[in-house]
């Protein structure tokens, strides 16, 4: 068992978790696991070598071994490499999610993708993003989340997320793809998204993120994660 505290955030796209961790990430002094960025990664190294999307023993070589790295500009915003190159922005296309979720889908990638997200436990803590971190990933960890909203409003903070990053995107394209990549997530076979028993739910539809936030603050606090 991991010493390492371990707060995990699982829930579907959308629902806020991204923006949650890192701030909870940057309010604790925590290092932060974005899981999906890993999937998302996993699904364009497969696309640039010409993978189909049912070659899982292809895209769970990949897994294994390509070359992934996060860092932050000097303004502090993330940046995300694969094999070297910047694809910070091409990986957060709705395309790229939707590539993500069925390479999330095969057994092999999950199996190889495990300890590399394991290793992101170091000291003084971790925050860690997805949907399976509680269930599957760190199963001990001390505080987990399990964030919703309503669809709606998921999509519409999604549409909103991606229209400031500069994307043309629609609204309701935009919902029927997050309902169709919540179905594959919530009904695939290895790891589907749903709650840890031990999970604490929280539905921020109508909340502001700096109320989520306080939220799980004061649940850290209770658990005596906070120093
Ligand atoms: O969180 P994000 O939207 O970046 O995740 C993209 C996709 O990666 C999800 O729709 C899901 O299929 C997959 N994923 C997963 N397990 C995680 C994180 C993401 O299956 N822990």
């Amino acid at each position: 068992m991991s010493v390492v505290p371990v707060l995990t955030i699982d829930g579907p796209s959308g629902s806020g978790k991204g923006t949650l961790a890192r701030r909870v990430a940057q309010k604790l002094g925590w290092h932060l696991l974005d899981s999906g960025a890993l999937y998302r990664l996993v699904a364009l190294a497969g696309a640039r070598c010409g993978l189909g999307l049912h070659d899982e023993a292809g895209h769970a070589e990949l897994a294994a071994t390509a070359l992934i790295r996060f860092s932050a500009d000097a303004a502090g915003e993330e940046q995300i490499w694969l094999e070297n190159e910047e694809v910070s922005r091409e990986i957060r296309t709705e395309t790229a999610g939707e590539g993500a979720s069925r390479v999330a889908a095969m057994p092999r990638v999950r199996a190889a993708l495990t300890a590399r997200q394991q290793q992101f436990a170091q000291g003084p803590g971790l925050v860690a993003d997805g949907r399976d971190m509680g269930t599957v990933i760190f199963p001990d960890a001390p505080l987990k989340i399990f964030l919703t909203a309503s669809p709606d409003e998921r999509a519409r903070r999604r549409y909103k997320q991606l229209k400031d990053k500069g994307f043309d995107v629609s609204l309701a394209a935009l919902s029927q793809e997050l309902a169709e990549r919540d179905h594959r997530d919530a009904n695939r076979e290895v790891s589907p998204l749903r709650p840890a028993n031990d999970a604490e739910l929280l539905d921020s539809t109508g909340l502001s993120i700096e109320q989520v936030e306080n939220a799980v603050l004061a649940l850290a606090k209770a658990r005596h994660l906070l120093r």
